[in-house]
C-alpha cells in the first residue's frame, strides 16, 4: 500500500553505490544515458532511481514506467524495488515492452476498434495461421518461401508498416504473394481479433502517434521512464519510448554496446547512438567499475571483446580480490563435454560448494540435449531456465483452448485445436465444409457445426458438455478452475493422458488448475480476459511459481542450471560453464559476415561476463573457436579434466616427492608456517601449499590465495 512506504532514510539508496552510481541515480535535469560495461551496475542504477524517486521525489510507484528486456528481468527489478521502498510488487510499472503494449491496448484500444474481444496469440500460433494462409493460396510456395514470407511481415511490422502501406513493402522487398499473404493474414486477424506479439508493441505506437488525447494521458501518468538492455531495442519499441518520454524528457536508458546480442532480431545499436538527436541535452554518464566478477574473469572477458573492430573501446577495472584462474577445458566431443561438466559438479560439490549455482551457457538450445541426458544419468538435479515456458506446453495450450471455446464459442482458433486434440470424428472434409459454410454464413465454426451437423456423435456429447458449462460460466458464475476441472474430465482428456502414462503433463495441468484458482481468488470479479493475458504475457509470474517449485528440487542440492547465452543477459551466476566453444557453435557457423561474426563474440563476451568467481570456458569439440586464439596466453589456463581443475583449485596434500622437492629448495626446513617468498606484482605471500614441482598456492598478503609457477613467475624465496 501507499502509506506503508518505510520511514527509513536514504541511505540504503544511495549508500550503497560509487558516486557515478549515485549521480546517475540522482540525476533528473534532462535525459540521462548511461553507458556502460557487464556487471557495473546499470540495473541496480536503475532500481535504485526507482526507489529515490518515490521516497525522494515524491513519485508514486505508478507514475514510473521501468521497461526491462525479460519478464524474469522485471519481476527482479520490481522485487528489488519493493525491497527498498516496502510497497507492494503490484504497484510498479515494470514490465516488457509487450506487457506494457498489451495493457495500453486494453485501456484505450477501444480507440483504434480494439473491443475487449482482442486476444493475443503466439509466436507458435501465428505461424500455423500464416502456414494456413500460404498453403491454401499459394501452393507452390516451398518451405524456404513461406519462411521468407513470415520473416518479412514480422519485420515489416516492426518498423510498424501495415498491409494498407503497399507501396511502402514493395519498396521493403516484397513480392506481390507476399504483399497479398500479408494482407490475407491482416483480414484473418481482424476477423477472428487477434493481436501477435509484433503488433503488440506496434499497435500501441500507431494508437498514440494517432491520438493526442490518449498520448497525452500516457506521458501524464508515466512522468519518468527508464529503459534497461537499451542497446538491443527494436524500432517499434523505440518509438514507443519517444512517444511516451519525448514531452517531459524525462528519462534515464541504460545501455552497453558491447552486449548487443539481437540485430537477427530486428534490434539495432544505432538507437543507444542516436539517442542524442532525440533527446537534445543528454546527460552521460559511464560506468567503469565492475562489481560482480573476480580480476580474471573480467580480464578474460576485456580480451576476449577487443578482437571487435566495430566497438567503443572502454576499460573495465574491479578490486574484487584475485579469484581463481579462467579454464579453458578441452573436449573432443559433446557428449565427452557434458561428461566433464558431471564430473566437475561432482567434485565441486564435494569441495567447493561456495562456486554454486553453477550454471551451464550454450548458443543453441539443441545443445542442452547432451547435458540433460549425462546429469540424469549422473542423478545430477538441474533446471532449464526458459526452454519451453509453462504455457507453451501442449497438454497446457490444448487446456486452455477448451476453457476459452467454453467461454466464448465463437473463438474459431481454440474451435480448430480442440477438434485436433480431442478424438471428436471431425476430419479434414468435415472441417472444410464446415469452414466454407461459416465463411458463407457468418458464423463461426461451433455455431456452424451446431446448425449444420448436429449429429456428430463424439462431438455431440463434448459439445454439449461445453454449452452446458458456459452456461454454468455465465449464468452461476462457477469458477473458471472448476469448470475447467469438469471440461477436461468430461471431454475424456485427462484419461487419455492416464492411460499413456503421462505423468509429466497430468501434474502440469494439475499446476494450471491451482494457478486459475489462486488468480480467481487473488483477482474476484476481473474478466476472463485479463486471465488470459496474464498467462500469455505475464507469465513471469507463473514462471516464477514454476521456479520455486523446480528450486525446491535443485537446492536440497546445490543448484545447477542449463540455458542458452541469450537468455543469460543480465544474469550472474557464481560459476559459468561456457559450453561449445567451439567452431561449430562458436562463432554459430551460420552466422558468417562480419557483422554477424562480432556480435557473436558479443555472446561469447556476455556469457563469459555472467560469471561471478569460476569460469570454464569449454571446447566441446574437434576444433576450439577463433575466439579463443587470440586471446593472451596468460589469462587462463589450458585443462583437459575435472581433476585437473580440482588440482588447481584445491591442491591436494603434498606427495612425497614434492617434498623432497620442497626440502631440497628449503621450503620445508624448519616450520613450514614460517614460508615466505615475494613477487613481483603480487608483493609478499605465504607458500600455504605445493601443487608439483614450481607450482605453489602462496596467499598474498594483499591479493590472497593465488597459484603460481614459480619457474617463470618473478619471485624471490625469502
Ligand atoms: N556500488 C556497488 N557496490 C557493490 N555491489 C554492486 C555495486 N554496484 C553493483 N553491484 C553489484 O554488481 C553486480 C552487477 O550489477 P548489475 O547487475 O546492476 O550490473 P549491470 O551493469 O546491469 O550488468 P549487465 O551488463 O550484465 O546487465 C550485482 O550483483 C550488483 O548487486
Ligand atoms: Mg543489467
Amino acid at each position: 500500500m501507499m502509506n506503508d512506504v518505510r520511514n527509513s532514510s536514504n541511505d540504503d539508496i544511495l549508500e550503497p553505490l560509487n558516486p557515478d552510481q549515485r549521480e546517475a541515480v540522482m540525476y533528473l535535469d534532462s535525459p540521462l544515458l548511461i553507458i556502460a560495461g557487464a556487471g557495473s551496475g546499470k540495473t541496480k542504477v536503475i532500481t535504485n532511481k526507482i526507489a529515490y524517486l518515490i521516497r525522494e521525489k515524491g513519485l508514486a510507484p505508478y507514475n514510473i514506467l521501468g521497461v526491462t528486456f525479460t519478464n524474469k528481468a522485471a519481476a527482479e527489478m520490481k522485487e528489488r524495488a519493493r525491497a527498498l521502498t516496502g510497497i507492494d510488487a503490484k504497484y510498479f510499472n515494470i514490465s516488457t515492452f509487450h506487457s506494457l503494449g498489451l495493457r495500453i491496448l486494453r485501456e484505450s484500444g477501444a480507440a483504434a476498434g480494439f473491443d475487449k474481444e482482442w486476444q493475443v496469440i503466439d509466436d507458435k500460433d501465428r505461424k500455423k495461421i500464416l502456414d494456413h494462409i500460404i498453403k491454401s493460396n499459394f501452393s507452390r510456395f516451398t518451405n524456404d518461401m513461406r519462411d521468407d514470407a513470415k520473416r518479412k511481415i514480422g519485420f515489416a511490422k516492426m518498423d510498424l508498416n501495415y498491409p494498407n502501406n503497399k507501396d511502402f513493402l514493395y519498396q521493403k522487398g516484397f513480392n506481390e504473394d507476399e504483399v497479398a499473404i500479408f494482407s490475407l493474414y491482416y483480414q484473418y486477424q481482424k476477423k477472428n481479433k487477434v493481436w501477435d506479439y509484433e503488433d503488440l508493441v506496434s499497435m500501441p505506437v500507431k494508437l498514440l502517434q494517432t491520438n493526442e488525447d490518449i498520448r497525452d494521458k500516457y506521458r501524464d501518468r508515466f512522468r519518468y521512464v527508464m529503459v534497461d538492455e537499451f542497446q538491443d531495442t527494436n524500432p517499434n519499441q523505440y518509438e514507443l519510448v519517444r512517444l511516451l518520454a519525448g514531452g517531459h524528457k524525462q528519462i534515464t536508458i541504460v545501455g552497453d554496446d558491447d552486449q548487443a546480442i539481437y540485430s537477427w532480431r530486428g534490434a539495432s545499436i544505432r538507437f543507444l547512438f542516436n539517442f542524442e538527436q532525440d533527446f537534445p541535452h543528454t546527460h552521460i554518464v559511464k560506468l567503469q567499475q565492475n562489481y560482480r566478477s573476480t580480476p580474471q574473469v573480467l580480464e578474460f572477458a576485456n580480451d576476449v571483446i577487443a578482437k571487435n573492430y566495430n566497438r567503443k573501446a572502454k576499460a573495465m577495472w574491479t578490486d574484487k580480490a584475485e579469484g581463481n584462474p579462467v579454464f579453458v577445458l578441452d573436449s573432443r566431443s559433446k557428449e565427452d563435454e557434458a561428461g566433464k561438466a558431471a564430473d566437475l559438479i561432482v567434485r565441486l560439490k564435494e569441495e567447493k560448494p561456495e562456486l554454486f549455482p553453477f550454471a551451464v551457457l550454450y548458443r543453441i538450445n539443441s545443445q542442452s540435449l547432451a547435458f540433460e541426458t549425462e546429469f540424469t544419468r549422473r542423478g545430477i538435479d538441474f533446471k532449464i531456465i526458459k526452454g519451453l515456458r509453462f504455457f507453451d506446453r501442449k497438454e497446457i495450450k490444448d487446456s486452455l483452448a477448451l476453457l476459452k471455446l467454453t467461454v466464448n464459442p465463437d473463438d474459431d482458433i481454440s474451435f480448430l485445436r480442440v477438434i485436433d486434440f480431442l478424438p471428436l470424428g471431425i476430419g479434414a472434409k468435415t472441417l472444410d465444409s464446415l469452414a466454407l459454410e461459416a465463411r458463407g454464413s457468418g458464423n463461426s465454426l461451433f455455431e456452424t457445426l451446431r446448425r449444420e451437423m448436429p449429429d456428430k456423435y463424439n462431438a455431440k456429447r463434448t459439445f454439449a458438455l461445453l454449452l452446458a458449462m458456459n452456461r454454468k460460466y455465465t449464468e452461476e458464475s462457477l469458477p473458471l478452475s472448476h469448470i475447467l476441472e469438469r471440461l477436461l474430465k468430461g471431454s475424456g482428456y485427462l484419461e487419455s493422458l492416464e492411460d499413456r502414462g503421462e505423468e509429466g503433463r497430468l501434474s502440469n495441468i494439475a499446476e494450471l488448475i491451482a494457478f486459475i484458482g489462486k488468480w480467481e481468488t487473488e483477482n474476484p470479479g476481473e474478466p476472463f480476459n485479463r486471465l488470459m493475458d496474464h498467462i500469455s504475457l505475464d507469465s513471469a509470474a507463473a514462471e516464477a511459481e514454476d521456479d520455486e517449485k523446480n528450486n525446491e528440487k535443485v537446492s536440497q542440492n546445490l543448484p545447477v542450471f542449463l540455458l542458452t547465452m541469450h537468455n543469460a543477459k543480465g544474469l550472474e551466476f557464481p560459476t559459468v560453464f561456457a559450453a561449445g566453444i567451439n567452431s561449430t557453435y562458436m562463432p554459430f557457423f551460420l552466422r558468417k559476415d562480419r557483422a554477424e561474426f562480432e556480435e557473436e563474440r558479443r555472446l561469447f563476451y556476455v556469457a563469459s561476463t555472467r560469471a561471478i568467481k569460476q569460469l570454464v570456458v569449454s571446447v566441446g569439440g574437434d576444433k576450439a573457436s577463433q575466439f579463443l586464439a587470440p586471446i593472451n596466453r596468460s589469462l587462463y589456463s589450458n585443462v583437459y579434466s575435472a581433476g585437473d581443475i580440482l588440482e588447481i583449485l584445491s591442491p591436494s596434500p603434498l606427495s612425497m616427492f614434492e617434498r623432497g622437492l620442497l626440502q631440497e629448495s628449503g621450503i620445508l626446513q624448519g616450520n613450514r608456517e614460517e614460508r615466505y617468498l615475494e613477487h613481483a606484482v603480487f608483493g609478499r605471500g605465504k607458500i600455504v601449499n605445493v601443487v608439483s614441482g614450481d607450482i605453489y598456492v602462496v596467499d598474498f598478503e594483499k591479493r590472497g590465495e593465488k597459484t603460481i609457477d614459480a619457474s617463470i613467475a618473478p619471485v624471490t624465496f625469502l
